[in-house]
């Protein structure tokens, strides 16, 4: 199989990771899916482009096998997305260490995996997209949502500078930041804590977060902030803070 379209993915076995790999076989790419769960990639079904690899992203060698695999299998990647997170909230008096630092290891250390494993790669092709995952819990943080915001924020900075680094290496980055989205990871908010602020903002539909990647892929810039009022949130969260922790304590009643 040469010549045609890889997409190396993680977070391939749910929600938005899910949506895009099945999008990108539907238009005819081949597909690496990563994810530690083997039943949610199952669903992606069966076809000769998909290659569906149960791995922890955690685990730098599995991963390394698995980006192996990949290229071996499909092809060079033409596209790395890294979607795979976890999200269990709870204010951080109250969270157990080992859970905070196994946030910190699946999100942003997951994706330092796969920057120094796959992207490499591209670097040497001097070709390819990188898409990588960050949140708007990367820029603006809440109260019940401070692992994860800490997380969020590391994954964003890493990738801004990662683009800065390598603006002139012919790859192509971009850092998604949605708001709320109607995938399974609201899921593990409900089972640990709900903050009411999530009643403020209704999720968004995944495929709005994946047309506007689409969108921004072709152009230059770094952040992709899908949804109406990511970027006025974005900006408000930069010029008023002070504001917006007011207004955050008097929804919470914390
Ligand atoms: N849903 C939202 O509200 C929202 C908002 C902003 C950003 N995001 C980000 O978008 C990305 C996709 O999230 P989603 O909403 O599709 O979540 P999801 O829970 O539906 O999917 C995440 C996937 O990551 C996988 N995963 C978790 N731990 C893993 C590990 N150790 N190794 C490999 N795979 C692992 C899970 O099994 C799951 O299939 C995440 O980075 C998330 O932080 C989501």
């Amino acid at each position: 199989m040469t010549n045609q379209k890889v997409l190396f993915i993680t977070g391939a076995g749910s929600g938005l990771g899910q949506l895009t790999a099945k999008r990108a076989l539907a238009g005819g790419w081949a597909v690496a899916a990563m994810d530690i769960n083997a039943s949610g990639l199952a669903q992606l079904g069966e076809s000769p482009k998909l290659l569906k690899l149960v791995v922890d992203i955690t685990d730098p060698a599995a991963v390394e096998a698995a980006v192996d695999r990949c290229e071996t299998e499909l092809g060079p990647i033409t596209r790395l997305t890294n979607a795979a997170a976890i999200m269990p909230l709870g204010l951080l008096n109250e969270q157990p260490r080992e859970l905070i630092m196994m946030i910190m290891a699946i999100n942003f250390g997951g994706m330092v995996n796969i920057v120094k494993i796959a992207l490499p790669r591209l670097m040497t092709r001097g070709s390819g997209e990188f898409v990588s995952y960050a949140s708007m819990a990367g820029h603006w943080p809440l109260i019940y949502m401070g692992a994860y915001n800490a997380a969020k924020h590391a994954v964003a900075a890493f990738t801004e500078v990662l683009y800065h680094e390598t603006r002139n290496s012919g790859v192509r980055i971009v850092c998604v930041c949605p708001p709320i989205v109607a995938t399974p990871l609201l899921e593990q908010a409900k089972g640990t804590v709900w903050p009411k602020i999530f009643n403020v903002f209704p999720p968004i539909a995944p495929e709005a977060v994946l047309d506007e990647i689409e969108r921004i892929l072709p152009g230059k810039a770094l952040w992709v902030f899908p949804g109406p009022l990511t970027r006025v949130s974005w900006w408000l969260r930069r010029w008023i803070p002070g504001m917006l922790w007011w207004r955050v304590h008097q929804i919470e009643g914390i």
